[in-house]
């Protein structure tokens, strides 16, 4: 069996593999980083999705021998000191997921986008984050959760994701609308 060595979320680890282990099975399965999440097995629904070398893949459709000498980031590589990284706390002011089965991927895929466009619109957004599939939200809120990222994440932009009294914790009825339109 290969031995590889991967760092995922800044830790090392040696394992022997089987070659046809996917990389998102020795996430879970050999290192339980259970944040990373399998819907589909068919490269569609992106909820697997982690940073390689700092992009997004999706860990169904890469071997772990493939990972080999590379740096993973998983979801449960971006708090910091007990504070939500800002995309993940901006997907919470948003109220930007339900269920929370697509999170995992959809915040490592919006992580991605901003990387490459750091102030996207809505259009890009939807774009960015097409090949990660929500069951739940109607996608409103996430597209404003990562647009209101991008705000905390400019440069200057002081310490991010301050929770204000004023930051709404309901939905409001327009944005109930908002996702349950087709
Ligand atoms: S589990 Fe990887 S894309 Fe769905
Ligand atoms: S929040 Fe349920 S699948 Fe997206």
């Amino acid at each position: 069996m290969p031995r590889i060595t991967v760092n995922v979320d800044g830790t090392d680890y040696t394992d022997d593999v089987e070659p046809r282990t996917l990389l998102v099975q020795h996430l879970r399965e050999r290192l339980g980083k259970v944040g990373t999440v399998v819907g589909c097995d068919t490269s569609n629904c992106g909820a697997c999705t982690v940073h390689m070398d700092g992009h997004s893949v999706k860990s169904c459709s890469v071997l772990a021998v493939q990972a080999d000498g590379h740096d993973i980031t998983t979801i449960e590589g971006l708090a910091r000191d007990g504070e939500l990284h800002p995309m993940q706390q901006a997907f919470h002011d948003n109220h930007a997921l339900q269920c929370g089965f697509c999170t995992p991927g959809m915040i490592m895929q919006s992580l991605d986008l901003l990387a490459e466009t750091p102030d996207p619109d809505d259009q890009q957004v939807r774009e960015g984050l097409e090949g990660n599939l929500c069951r739940c939200t109607g996608y409103q809120n996430i597209v404003r959760a990562v647009r209101d990222a991008a705000q905390r994440m400019q440069p200057g932009a002081g310490p991010p994701m301050e929770h204000t009294d004023d930051t709404p914790r309901q939905r409001t009825g327009e944005q109930q609308a908002e996702v349950t339109r087709p």
